[in-house]
């Protein structure tokens, strides 16, 4: 399997490369993409089309500001697309929807496996508990873009299916107290944390709290060549992780 690499010059980027170096069930990088690219550097190109030569694949690590870009790419050469980057905007979310009409995309905040079973878990746990008040609360790095992450986001839609009034409040700030509606949700931006998403979960005098630590990068970038792997032969349409997790949970 060749993979073209969007945003190979970034944290993600550079971890996904190093795998494919010594990467034992032939996957191989087709070529980087990535316009902080020097002139020449390990065969990276700036732009996307500059790169016409074979690919099975494209994994996207870079700036949710490339959607449509890359979609259109994707599309005119009828590749599928892991798009991992975070922080989309309702438009731009629109146009990766658009562009899995016509071919396979696999969209998840996090690649990581345990997140996704994470999010189960916390739905369950709401729709269990009488009454339940949830917060959020994550933790990365200090060069993150985007806030809440979209892993916070991730566990909040799942907690939602079960509480459907819910409504998510990002920080919180001033006089009054919380309502009964809502869904809590906190971004910590400190050091080098890879991430942390907490969600508790309050019924009365009781308190579940469900935590995800990433180690390190390299969960992600291991989730995301198997989300690739897992887009070969398929048919057009928008997978996540949950098309990857819900044969474990009998769905
Ligand atoms: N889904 C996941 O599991 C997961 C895990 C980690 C990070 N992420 C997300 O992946 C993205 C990248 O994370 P990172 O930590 O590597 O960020 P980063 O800032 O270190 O790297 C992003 C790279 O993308 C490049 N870039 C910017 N615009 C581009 C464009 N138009 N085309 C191609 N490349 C472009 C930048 O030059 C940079 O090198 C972020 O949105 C992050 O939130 C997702």
């Amino acid at each position: 399997m060749d993979v073209i690499l969007n945003g190979a010059c970034g944290r993600m980027g550079v971890v996904i490369r190093e795998k494919l170096a010594s990467e034992p069930r032939g996957i191989r990088l087709a070529v980087g993409v990535d316009p902080t690219a020097n002139e020449g550097e390990n065969g990276i190109l700036r732009s996307l089309s500059e790169y016409s030569g074979y690919a099975d694949v494209i994994i996207d690590f870079s700036n949710h500001k490339s959607a449509y870009e890359l979609m259109e790419y994707a599309v005119s050469r009828g590749l599928p697309c892991v798009v991992a980057t975070t922080g989309h905007t309702d438009e731009e979310r629109a146009a990766i929807e658009r562009a899995a009409e016509k071919i396979p995309v696999f969209m998840s905040a996090n690649m990581s496996l345990g997140v996704a079973v994470t999010a189960r878990l916390a739905k369950l746990a709401a729709s269990l508990l009488p009454e339940p008040e949830v917060e959020i609360v994550e933790t990365h790095h200090d060069k993150k873009l985007d806030a809440p992450s979209g892993t916070a986001l991730i566990l909040a839609r799942s907690v939602k299916e079960s509480l459907p009034e819910a409504e998510f409040v990002c920080g919180r700030s001033g006089h009054g107290a919380r309502t009964k509606n809502e869904i809590g949700i906190h971004s910590l931006r400190i050091g080098g944390v890879v991430g942390e998403h907490e969600v508790i979960i309050s019924s009365g005098d009781e308190m579940i709290s469900i935590k995800h630590t990433a180690a390190s990068r390299s969960l992600f970038a291991d989730g995301a060549l198997a989300a690739a792997e897992f887009l070969m032969g398929k048919p057009a349409g928008l997978y996540d992780m949950n098309d990857v997790v819900k044969d474990a949970f009998g769905d």
